[in-house]
């Protein structure tokens, strides 16, 4: 049976046209919606190769129910956060149990929690002068990054990364093994 993934993202959507790119091709998995909460967005013309085109929602729609509705409606196996920054409501949680996850930029649980997104994760990395990095990809609880972590993957970082470095090297990271562990979800019983 064709399996259903909503992806959510905020901003440039990278990991957004990773995992459409992978997906492309597989008749068992579908991307069924993208979904941002920002117009601006740079994942709304990375979807246009795909002939998808994203659905932009505002903050009333995604905490009166509405949006939730909306996409219940889509019977989704699994939704996906892939950059998206509005913290998830207990009313998401429960109604899709174990069926969100969420890519980290960092390996949790250090530099998580509310702030803790895109570069200002990077930057208080490389503050701290950490010798590695890496992505968690977690499933989505109540609390900010705290749910059952599914994988990390680590990246060595040098003394001399900048920031920017340091996020390619994550960046990297995230394309190789998102889709991936999103697949292996979707065919183990969890979703
Ligand atoms: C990714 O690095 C993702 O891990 C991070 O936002 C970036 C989005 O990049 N997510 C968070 O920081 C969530 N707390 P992208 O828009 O190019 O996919």
């Amino acid at each position: 049976m064709q399996k259903k993934i909503i992806l959510f993202a905020s901003g440039n959507g990278s990991n957004v046209e990773e995992i459409c790119r992978f997906f492309q091709q597989d008749p068992n998995i579908l991307v069924a919606g993208v979904y941002t909460n920002n117009p601006h967005a740079g994942v709304i013309q990375r979807l246009k190769p795909f002939g998808l085109e994203a659905r932009i929602f505002n903050k009333s729609e995604f905490s009166n129910g509405g949006l939730l509705k909306e996409i219940s409606d889509l019977e989704p196996d699994l939704l996906v956060l892939a950059g998206f920054l509005w913290k998830i409501g207990g009313d998401w949680v429960a109604k899709f149990p174990k069926k969100i996850i969420n890519i980290h930029p960092a390996l949790l649980p250090k530099y998580g929690g509310k702030g803790m997104y895109g570069n200002h994760v990077h930057q208080a990395v490389k503050a701290n002068r950490e010798k590695e990095s890496g992505i968690t990809i977690h499933f989505v609880n109540e609390a900010y990054d705290e749910g059952a972590i599914i994988i990390q993957k680590k990246t060595p970082l040098l003394e001399s990364d900048t920031e920017s470095q340091i996020a390619e090297k994550v960046h990297q990271l995230e394309h190789r093994y998102f889709p991936i562990t999103i697949a292996e979800l979707l065919k183990s019983e969890g979703a």
